[in-house]
C-alpha cells in the first residue's frame, strides 16, 4: 500500500494503473467497520488487476458547524491499518492547504435534492461535499466509486452531480452497516455518552416499526409521528427531522406506490445521528 500526501505523488502512484479499473472510496477518516465494508466492496470491484484508492481528508468546507469539525475524531494510524487490511493500494491523505487554494472562488451547488432533509438543516454542507468529491474525482479519475447508503441524500446528490456534469465514473451504493443492537455505524458514535449510546438503537427500532406500520397502511404523517415520539421520550434527545419522501427525488411523495425513504436526524446531546430505511406500500 502506498500513501500520497500531495497531488503530484498521487498522480505518480496512479500512473501505474491507468487503463485499469480504479475504484475510489472517499472518506473523512475515523474509519470503522462501515468504511471497511466499502473498501472491501471496492477491492472486489477492482479485482486483482485494478486499483483501490481511498482518500482520508477531513473536509473543512462541508462543515456548517465549527464545533462539529473541531471534535470530529481523527485516527490516521488506525485508518491506515484498516486500509491495509482491506487491500487498499493507494491512500491519499492531503492537508486542507494542499487540497484548497486560499483564494479559491468556484462554488458547486446542487439546487434541488440539497434543499430538503439534511440539506435544509445544514446550509452549505452538500456544496462542500460536491466540491471535494468533484476535486477528488478530477485528481484520481476513478472508473468507479463506492459510497454508503447511510448518507442516502449524499449519494443521491453525488449521482446527480455525476449525471449533470458528465463525470465518467460509476457510483455504487453500499448497504448500511450496523452494530449488533441496530445502531448505524458512524464516526460520531464514539462521542455519545454511555446513556445516549444505550438509547441510540431506538432510532433503528423506531424505523423498523414505522416500516411495518407503513406496509400495513399507516398514513405518512402517523408513520413519521411514531419515530418522532419514540425519540422525543429520550432525555437529552432533540429530533432534527423525521421525513418520509420519494426515494429518488427526496421530495414529498406524489404517488404513494413509489419507493419511499423514511429519513431521520436527531441530536443525542450535541452528537447528530442520522439513519434511514427504504419503504414500499406493497412489499
Ligand atoms: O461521507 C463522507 O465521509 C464525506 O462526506 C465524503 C464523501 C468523504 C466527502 O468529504
Amino acid at each position: 500500500m502506498q500513501t500520497a500526501s500531495t497531488k503530484q505523488e498521487l498522480r505518480e502512484q496512479l500512473s501505474l494503473y491507468r487503463g485499469k479499473r480504479i475504484v475510489m472510496v472517499p472518506t473523512m477518516g475515523a474509519l470503522h467497520e462501515g468504511h471497511a465494508s466499502l473498501l472491501r466492496q471496492a477491492r472486489e470491484l477492482a479485482g486483482a488487476e485494478g486499483c483501490v484508492v481511498s482518500s482520508i481528508f477531513l473536509n473543512p468546507v462541508q462543515f456548517d458547524n465549527a464545533g462539529d469539525l473541531a471534535t470530529y475524531p481523527q485516527t490516521p494510524e488506525a485508518d491506515l491499518a484498516v486500509c491495509r487490511a482491506c487491500g487498499v493500494d493507494v491512500v491519499f491523505m492531503p492537508t486542507p492547504d494542499i487540497m484548497y487554494c486560499a483564494d479559491r472562488s468556484i462554488h458547486l451547488e446542487e439546487t434541488h435534492l440539497s434543499t430538503v432533509l439534511c440539506g435544509a438543516k445544514r446550509p452549505g454542507h452538500f456544496a462542500g461535499v460536491c466540491l471535494v468529491v468533484n476535486k477528488l474525482f478530477n485528481l484520481v479519475q476513478p472508473t468507479d466509486a463506492v459510497f454508503g447508503k447511510k448518507d442516502y441524500q449524499q449519494l443521491a446528490i453525488l449521482r446527480r452531480m455525476v449525471r449533470d456534469l458528465d463525470i465518467p465514473v460509476t457510483l455504487h451504493g453500499a448497504e448500511i452497516v450496523r452494530e449488533a443492537d441496530g445502531l448505524a455505524l458512524s464516526s460520531r458514535n464514539v462521542r455519545l455518552t454511555p446513556e445516549h449510546r444505550e438509547a441510540a438503537p431506538t432510532i433503528r427500532r423506531s424505523l423498523l416499526a414505522a416500516r411495518q406500520a407503513y406496509r400495513a397502511g399507516a398514513s405518512e404523517e402517523s408513520t413519521c409521528a411514531g419515530v418522532q415520539q419514540a425519540l422525543t421520550h429520550i432525555p437529552g434527545v432533540r429530533v432534527d427531522y423525521v421525513e418520509l419522501v420519494d426515494a429518488e427525488t427526496l421530495h414529498p411523495l406524489a404517488d404513494a406506490t413509489r419507493p419511499a425513504l423514511l429519513a431521520v436526524a436527531a441530536y443525542f446531546g450535541d452528537v447528530r445521528l442520522i439513519d434511514n430505511i427504504e419503504l414500499t406500500r406493497t412489499v
